[in-house]
């Protein structure tokens, strides 16, 4: 059996330096030593300019979830994984746009000119306001039932807050904020009628029901359009004589902004997952690879949180790692930070084997440990949320052209894009490469280098 060891190598030979993981045997055979000549055998493959050609069509026309950019984008997605002879899924699912035809909160015939929030159910309430103040669960009266619920906001989102007073019976939500920096209409669930007012509105309103009862009526007609958002999967199986059973997992999101060509945001995420799919397709690999494409990410990584709730619970068993991409190309972003800006960021902030064999692999190959961070709002969010060792690679701060329609390729860098998915790919190459041996899920650890959480501000 073997047993994996993390320890530091440090040769040190005249002004050489080589710092790797090392992967012990237990059985007396010879030591496999992670150094640049195994990382050379992918990363010397890698083109940015098929990247960045990929970058160019896939920017061309906006990829906003649900509409034909993309379906575009998807096609171009499977047409390259097909032509590598990768077996292809696409996996449909449904989003919802809501298109509000009437929003009316009155308060004794005064119209309060509320706004719905997207995903209120439809209908006309009158009835009298309670106050169940930040309407957390447990602190909701009873004395709501049938009546309209008047929500402070915080805490809690927005959907928990009109569960809670749904799950007692109110027939309304009225809404108000708890700062006064404006209005945010945040998503309901379609059970009963929710509209938003000002703050300055809600606190009248709680100092009138001090006095005495206060009738509202809520008047919402919201229609639900769904639309069809997809998932592409590429599988890669490993020699089936040499298999370690796992799976590590590659990703990036091919949907934009509404209207942005989101060129780094995130073409070039999918431009670097097309490229390792090209190269490690003659690859010799000893466990299975996915590259993976999600859409809507942008709408709440609803597109990766589909995909992981549809997978077996065999399947997440062997995911070792889920290597994400977004926003890897982006010339303006990083600052003055070493490679580029590059970081890790993992959702609880803790190191992982994915920020381990990331800061091992650009320390080999470029004399700097990628530091790590915590943060979500990218598809690593849902994989982390079934215990999979999963990071974010991005570059931070964040480029000036984040969610802009100046998204585009022309600040798009090769040698931005080259470095990144350098790392990924020396860092992905460590678990899947045929000779050493299948990992730990329960000891992951080869950190091999020292490398910093960093609390850097990302926009
Ligand atoms: N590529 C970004 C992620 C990002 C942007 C991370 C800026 C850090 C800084 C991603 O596509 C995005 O915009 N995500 C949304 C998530 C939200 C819809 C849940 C975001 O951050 O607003
Ligand atoms: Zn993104």
């Amino acid at each position: 059996m073997f047993r994996r060891k993390s320890i530091i190598t440090v040769l040190a030979t005249g002004m050489f330096l080589s710092t790797g993981v090392v992967y012990a045997q237990t059985n007396g055979a010879p030591n496999v030593q992670a150094d640049t000549a195994f990382d050379n055998k992918v990363i010397k493959k890698i083109n940015a300019e098929n990247m960045y050609n990929t970058i160019k069509y896939l920017s061309a026309v906006p990829r906003e979830a649900g509409t034909e950019g993309e379906v575009r984008g998807v096609e171009y997605i499977e047409g390259q994984f097909k032509s590598l002879g990768l077996e292809t899924r696409r996996f449909p699912f449904p989003i919802y746009d809501y298109k509000t035809n009437r929003e009316l909160a009155e308060v004794d015939g005064v119209d309060l000119k509320g706004h719905a929030f997207s995903g209120s159910a439809s209908g006309k309430v009158t009835a009298e306001l309670v106050n169940v103040g930040k309407a957390i669960a447990g602190t909701v009266p009873d004395d709501v039932k049938g009546k309209i619920a008047l929500v402070e906001r915080g805490e809690i989102t927005f959907v928990e807050k009109v569960k809670n007073v749904a799950a007692k019976g109110a027939a309304g939500v009225l809404m108000y904020n708890s700062s006064s920096n404006g209005n945010n209409f945040g998503q309901a669930n379609e059970e009963i009628p929710a509209v938003a007012i000002t703050q300055a509105q809600g606190k009248e309103l709680v100092d009138r029901l001090k006095n005495g009862p206060v009738e509202a009526t809520l008047d919402v007609d919201i229609e639900r359009i769904e639309k069809t958002s997809y998932v592409v999967e590429a599988k890669l199986k490993p020699n089936k004589n040499k298999d370690t059973g796992q799976i590590v997992t590659i990703g990036a999101h091919h949907d934009s902004v509404p209207n942005g060509p989101g060129a780094n945001d995130d073409a070039s995420g999918v431009s670097a997952v097309l490229e390792l799919a090209r190269i490690l397709v003659n690859t010799p690999i000893d466990t299975e690879v996915r590259f993976l494409t999600f859409g809507s990410e942008e709408r709440g990584m609803m597109g990766s949180s589909f995909y992981v709730s549809q997978l077996p619970q065999s399947d997440i068993d062997r995911m070792v790692a889920h290597f994400q991409m977004d926003m890897i190309g982006g010339a303006e972003a990083g600052e003055d930070h070493p490679l580029g800006g590059l970081i890790m960021y993992t959702i609880d902030g803790q190191k992982n084997l994915v920020t381990d064999l990331g800061a091992s692999a650009s320390s080999r190959m470029y004399d700097v440990a990628v530091p790590y961070g915590q943060l979500g709002r990218s598809d690593h969010q849902p994989f982390h949320d079934v215990g999979i060792p999963s990071a974010l690679f991005i570059h931070s701060p964040v480029e000036p052209q984040y969610h802009k329609p100046t998204d585009t390729i022309e600040h798009i860098s090769k040698e931005k894009l080259q470095q990144a998915v350098s790392i990924v790919g020396a860092s992905a190459y460590q678990i899947v490469r045929p000779d050493t041996p299948a990992l730990d899920r329960a000891h992951v650890s080869p950190a091999s280098v020292e490398y910093k959480f960093e609390d850097r501000p990302v926009d």
